[in-house]
């Protein structure tokens, strides 16, 4: 077995190779736990629930599937699986292994946070965007007709196990969606991180140290971010660099194009908002852009999508402050602005449209 772990969150972060096989070995509260359910998705359960069963013990094991996507991450799917936990009798000696990508994290860890008013939850993610952030923090929830994510709870994880084996059968367009939030860790925390994404070919099979060693990094930035905010510093808003256009593009596009490479388009626009208000220097949203297309997302809105509309869509991404929508925005590779002290920095619509004008 080889992993490292990050100790930067109350909880451990374990990344490594081989880790689905030493589940138990690896977090004390499942070898305690009466009984297990393993959360997943059909896709990711015909790949690795076998493996998992096999690490936790199959007699205590409730195995619980649902549809691969975020159109299963609803209040209903909630009923279901906690009606199944109900009916096998599971009672609170019992513990949650979520199995999948981010939507498995956000749901099962909804169902343990609310199960029996709270169990504890095993983060095992599966796609490298859960393992560089969804995994990490402790935020779950569902989705509702007003929004994403809008019910949910904070549950933190008694450990996260991010076994990198599993990436190789992850799909080039979700392994993308994963590396535009890894650039958006290098770009707020640590300009060292974006060279070595940089010069990492992720089109090639890359191997476990590598990987182990780029996720580690990620972990550590997000977590170092969360763990700030404990204790009240805002920090955490600058993981939001990239989403407040990201998501209205997302939006926009009905959820098309995955979240990294909304994020992406997103990253190089605020980057020239923080360019237009003098904040960094001119030629960051360029520097940005040559790092995100070197892995093959996307730097340019889609045409189809107005600058009104985009605009109207930041609005509504409950950031808006007196009028004006907040940003997170970069000032250089690896440091973000401060504003008031709250990392939220309030830009006029003008200066917001002008950028989005000029393509
Ligand atoms: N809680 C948080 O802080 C937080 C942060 C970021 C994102 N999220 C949430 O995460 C979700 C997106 O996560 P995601 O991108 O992982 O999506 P996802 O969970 O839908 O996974 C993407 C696809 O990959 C498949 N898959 C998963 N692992 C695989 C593997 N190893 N090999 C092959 N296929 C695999 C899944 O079946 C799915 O079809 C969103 O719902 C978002 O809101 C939460
Ligand atoms: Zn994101």
């Amino acid at each position: 077995v080889t992993y490292s772990t990050c100790h930067t969150l109350p909880y451990p972060v374990h990344v490594g190779s081989a880790l689905l096989p030493q589940l138990r070995a690896l977090v004390p509260v499942l070898d305690r736990a009466h009984r297990i359910a393993v959360i997943t998705d059909h896709t990711v359960k015909r790949l690795y629930a076998d493996a998992v069963v096999a690490s936790v013990g199959d007699t205590r094991t409730h195995l619980i599937s649902i549809s691969a996507g975020e159109i299963s991450k609803t209040r209903e799917t909630w009923s279901h699986i906690t009606d199944e936990l109900l009916g096998a009798q599971f009672g609170r000696d019992s513990a949650v292994i979520a199995l999948g990508g981010g939507v498995i994290g956000d749901i099962a860890g909804f169902v343990a946070a609310t199960y029996l008013r709270g169990i504890p939850v095993v983060q095992v993610p599966t796609t490298l965007l859960a393992m560089v952030d969804a995994s990490i923090g402790g935020k779950t929830g569902v989705d509702t007709a007003h929004g994403k994510n809008l019910v949910g709870a904070f549950h933190p994880p008694q450990a996260v196990v991010a076994d990198v084996d599993t990436l190789a059968t992850l799909p080039a367009r979700e392994r993308q969606s994963g590396v535009a939030e890894m650039v958006k860790h290098g770009f707020i925390a640590d300009a060292t991180y974006v060279e070595r994404l940089t010069h990492t070919d992720f089109d090639a099979p890359l191997s476990a140290n590598a990987w182990t060693s780029l996720v580690l990094r990620s972990v550590e930035i997000k977590g170092a971010a969360v763990a700030a905010d404990e204790r009240e510093s805002g920090i955490r808003k600058t993981l939001n660099f990239g989403h407040t256009i990201g998501h209205a593009i997302e939006h926009l596009l009905a959820y098309t194009l995955p979240h990294g490479h909304c994020v992406a388009i997103g990253m190089v626009v605020e980057a020239r908002l923080a360019a237009a208000l003098a904040l960094c220097d001119s030629a960051l949203p360029t520097q940005i852009a040559r790092v995100l297309e070197r892995v093959g997302l996307p730097t340019t809105i889609p045409h189809a999508l107005t600058p009104e509309a985009i605009l109207s869509g930041a609005r509504h991404d409950k950031k808006v402050r007196r009028g004006h929508v907040e940003y997170a925005l970069p000032i250089r590779a690896g440091a973000m602005a401060v504003g008031s002290g709250t990392f939220g920095i309030a830009v006029p619509d003008a200066v917001v449209l002008a950028v989005l004008t000029h393509r």
